[in-house]
């Protein structure tokens, strides 16, 4: 978590600054600041609260400079507060570092430069590291060329944990030290100015020309260009490339939210994912990006998919969908489970990691996890430069451009039809027929214009959360492929409208969750008419024969469903298998206009972030 930016060129510092920290913002918003370097030493201001509240600071206090570094943050070691926020300097005040990651030996580090003297102001591991660097950089001879840059090395060679950083320090006015182990540092490069931040975002209006660091790499930039070291004397040197970034995608246009934006984006998301990945002619997909040959795609006899958060949800619809399709087995894991246990995976299994952000440190770990042990690791991902894409063996990417609100929506769509297109390669390589395979791709195709269907009903759904503002509590169900999406439905809710929410197998209620049933607690029924759908409605009759109101997404034209539930919004009917992808929409909206309704701070709720970067 935390976004970094830092740059050096010939313009001012601080409104390209605050500009990319506010692209960053979904990293980490509790507490940002900035520090530059002009001739009159290093100044800095940091404050506690959302990027406004420095740009208030900074109105009253600007700081000119064309060298500087920013940060926001999501705090790990230390209350969100001014003192802990970064950048952090060292004991003389002369350097300062913005830094995202853990560093896990900070406590012996800062029992020993203690020992040494040195006194801490906050109760960041940051600070530690910046006391460590300034230490390294005092210790040097002071006519030392690369004094900073050595410094910081000598430092990290003492730390264990992660880091993307950037340092810089007022006798070395000229230059700035990026380093990066674990966490994302991105370089720009600009004529005549040079960008580090953790995401192409943050430099996207400026260059296009960008050089992704690879761990233990360090890059030191200074007026002429830059130069890279590496602490593992790896003599590769950095891959540039050209990125295809439209700063206008990560704009609000006339959404008052990023969230209802991305919901209605589901339309052209999902079009994204699919297009080019059908073979009509043979009735099959075809996902090029895999790296196997038809031969290994006919060899895999069990799939592990891994992941987090709406990335698990999407891999449980993903099990129902390859297993009722392709009939091979599956299993799906917390990424953050999987990394730490011993799972007896043979060479026939393949392991797959989803992730929006191809940067959440549990799924980078089960996925090094998994190819430490020998296996094939695919990727389902958004982010085309991140961590998880270049360290897995082949993938699909999602290609449903930047998602900005902290709760995935358009993401899950996009994984969940990846899912049905890897479902039909592998269903169509075993035994599912051509017609088949050809119903598959018209329900598929199906599905934009349905979920635009879906859209249309979201004033209705406003109404459905005004009539339940009041409720401290709900419960989602929903059974077989339905399952993920009643965890989803209930993560979505909790996540940006603090209420709490639960989701179960919906046969689970009686086996102890009804004893939450009461006429204050909505319970929301994934019932598509489909094999289930008696069996929903009984247990929908149990809820409401004890008062708790009962809210259902059911299958357009269903009339039974008036007499099971309070409140209905429909779904277009549809193939058991892509109801999932329509389903989650009304529970994408729900959550939307409650968080609304509540007044809640819908694309930043509290205490998260968008990119989980700590274990
Ligand atoms: O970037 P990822 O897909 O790996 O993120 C995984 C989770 O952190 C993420 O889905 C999280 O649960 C969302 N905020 C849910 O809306």
């Amino acid at each position: 978590m935390c976004g970094i930016v830092a740059y050096l060129g010939d313009k001012e510092a601080e409104p390209l600054l605050l500009e990319g920290l506010r692209r960053l913002e979904y990293r980490g918003y509790d507490s940002s600041g900035i520090a530059v370097l002009n001739g009159g030493g290093l100044e800095l201001v940091k404050k506690v609260g959302r990027i406004q509240q420095l740009e208030r600071a900074l109105a009253s206090h600007p700081l000119h400079g064309s060298l500087g570094i920013s940060h926001t943050r999501w705090a790990t070691h230390g209350k969100a507060t001014d003192i802990n926020a970064h950048p952090h300097t060292d004991a003389s005040g002369k350097l300062a570092i913005v830094h995202n990651g853990v560093i896990e030996n900070y406590g012996v580090l800062k029992k020993k430069l203690a020992e040494k003297g040195y006194s801490f102001r906050t109760e960041t591991d940051t600070e530690v590291l910046a006391v460590l660097i300034g230490f390294h950089f005092d210790t040097l001879d002071t006519e030392t060329e690369n004094r900073l840059e050595m410094a910081v090395m000598e430092a990290l060679r003492e730390i264990t944990g992660t880091y993307g950083l950037v340092a810089i320090h007022q006798d070395q006015p000229g230059i700035m030290v990026g380093a990066r182990r674990g966490s994302p540092l991105v370089l720009g490069i600009g004529p005549h100015e040079h960008f580090l931040a953790s995401d192409v975002s943050a430099v996207a209006a400026h260059t296009q020309t960008v050089a992704h660091l690879r761990d233990f790499d360090v890059v030191t930039i200074d007026r002429n260009g830059y130069r890279l070291k590496s602490l593992t004397h790896n003599k590769a040197g950095l891959e540039i490339s050209r990125i295809d970034y439209q700063a206008a995608d990560t704009e609000l246009g006339d959404f008052p939210h990023f969230m209802l934006k991305e919901i209605f984006e589901q339309t052209i998301s999902i079009q994204n994912a699919v297009r080019g990945r059908l073979n009509i002619e043979e009735s099959t997909a075809q996902l090029g990006g895999l790296n196997l040959t038809p031969q290994e795609i006919r060899e895999i006899d069990r799939i592990v998919i891994t992941g987090c958060g709406t990335a698990m949800h999407s891999g449980m619809v993903g099990e129902y969908i390859i297993e009722s399709l392709a009939h091979v087995p599956v299993e799906v894991e917390w990424a953050s489970e999987f990394r730490l246990r011993n799972s007896p995976l043979d060479r026939r299994t393949l392991v797959i990691a989803v992730s929006q952000s191809g940067e959440t440190e549990d799924t980078l770990g089960a996925l090094r996890e998994a190819r430490r042990k020998g296996h094939r690791v695919l990727g389902i991902c958004n982010n085309v430069a991140s961590t998880l894409a270049r360290e897995t063996d082949g993938g699909v990417y999602m290609y449903a451009g930047p998602e900005v609100s902290v709760a995935a929506t358009k993401s899950f769509t996009s994984q969940a039809v990846i899912f049905l297109l890897l479902a039909l390669l592998l269903g169509r390589m075993r035994f599912l027929s051509g017609t088949q395979g050809k119903e598959i791709i018209q329900a598929i195709e199906a599905l934009p214009d349905q979920i635009t269907q879906i859209l249309k009903q979201s004033a209705h759904i406003r109404s459905i959360a005004e009539k339940y503002r009041k409720a401290d509590s709900m419960l989602f169900f929903g059974r077989q492929m339905q399952y993920g999406i009643a965890l989803e439905g209930a993560l979505k809710m909790k996540e940006i409208t603090y209420i709490h929410a639960e989701g179960h197998p919906t046969a689970e209620l009686k086996h102890g969750i009804i004893a939450l049933v009461d006429e204050d607690t909505p319970s929301v029924f994934l019932c598509p008419r489909d094999g289930a759908y008696d069996k929903n409605s009984n247990n929908m009759q149990q809820v409401r024969a004890r008062k708790g109101p009962v809210i259902a997404v059911a299958t357009e034209g269903d009339e039974e469903i008036h007499q099971h539930a309070d409140d209905i919004i429909c779904i277009p009917a549809a193939p058991e298998y892509v109801t999932p992808i329509l389903s989650v929409i009304p529970l994408q909206l729900f959550a939307y206009h409650m968080a609304v309704i509540l007044g809640r701070d819908v694309d930043k709720p509290r205490n998260l972030a968008k990119s989980v970067t700590v274990p």
